[in-house]
């Protein structure tokens, strides 16, 4: 499968962020807990080397948790602060706070030896289009924090909302592009929805997502596409389950016959909406 991205806009985008990562002390940064690796663009790396880094497993309501606690290992092992978070609840925003004072305490360290004091840190969310990075900046920023005007030094028109007396957040998150390095990120990133469907083939993606499943979770295609006349075969080829699947919910074409399509675009809108239940399609 053939995967595009917008190159023009995403250099534009680069540049931008190349820009605001000299501004701050912490890169927060954002991936989908359900395939947390494929979701980052490792470039951010390079771009915030010498800064703290934070990463929110966002999305983890829809994420294996067995999964996001082997990932959150993963990457405190690789020295990053880490928060699993479902960014539309306030609840897991306390959790967050803690993490990034934790996050904080490097800095202020570090500027008290060099004696600068009181200095708040500033930080900044980044992410790929989707991962929650708005939704995160509001529930976390919320309407209780003030923005803080403009200051000497800072570019113009950049709006720095402060959290409290020792954070700074960035008003605008720095938006990544999600790196195809092989066809299975694009795939993963398909399944989720972050790439725009038509210009996929969902056929292709539901034999895919057919195999994935099977492979982390063998028994939820079964569980959910069986019926007692017709229980379906999860060892069958991966195209003879979908059709197992069109022929179980009855996904027929106006010639009266079984129609695939209709049932790859069913299987994975159930997989989008979670009704197979929290599921992680990429492990460490
Ligand atoms: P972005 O800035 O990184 O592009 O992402 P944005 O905040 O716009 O969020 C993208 C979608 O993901 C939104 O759904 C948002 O509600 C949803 N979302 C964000 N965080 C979470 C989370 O932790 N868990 C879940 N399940 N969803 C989350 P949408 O369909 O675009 O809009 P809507 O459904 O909120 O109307």
């Amino acid at each position: 499968m053939q995967f595009q991205w917008y190159p023009g806009h995403m250099t534009k985008a680069k540049r931008q962020m190349q820009e605001d990562i000299k501004l701050i002390d912490l890169v927060i940064e954002l991936v989908d807990a359900r395939i947390p690796l494929s979701s980052r663009n490792p470039d951010i790396d390079e771009l915030g080397k010498n800064k703290s880094r934070l990463i929110l497993m966002n999305k983890s309501d829809l994420a294996d948790d067995v999964a996001s606690k082997e990932w959150a290992a993963f990457f405190k092992e690789k020295g990053y602060f880490v928060v699993e978070l479902d960014a539309r609840s306030k609840a897991g925003m306390k959790q967050v706070t803690a993490v990034v004072m934790e996050a904080c305490k490097e800095k202020i360290e570090r500027d008290r030896k060099r004696g600068i004091k009181n200095r708040p840190v500033r930080a900044m969310v980044v992410g790929i289009p989707n991962v929650g990075k708005s939704t995160f900046i509001n529930s976390y920023a919320g309407k209780a924090c003030a923005k803080t005007g403009n200051k000497p030094g800072v570019t113009k028109g950049k709006q720095w909302i402060r959290l409290n007396k020792n954070v700074e957040l960035l008003d605008t998150p720095g938006i990544l592009w999600p790196k195809f390095e092989d066809q299975m990120v694009g795939l993963r990133l398909a399944l989720i929805g972050a790439i725009k469907d038509e210009i996929l083939n969902i056929d292709e993606l539901s034999l895919e997502l057919i195999k994935i499943l099977k492979e982390y979770y063998p028994g939820v295609l079964a569980a959910r596409y069986s019926t007692e006349e017709n229980p379906l075969s999860e060892d069958a080829e991966p195209v003879e389950v979908l059709k197992q699947i069109a022929e179980n919910r009855k996904c027929i074409s106006r010639g009266n016959e079984l129609d695939y399509s209709k049932a790859a675009t069913l299987l994975i809108d159930e997989f989008r909406s979670g009704k197979f239940g929290k599921i992680t399609i990429e492990r460490p």
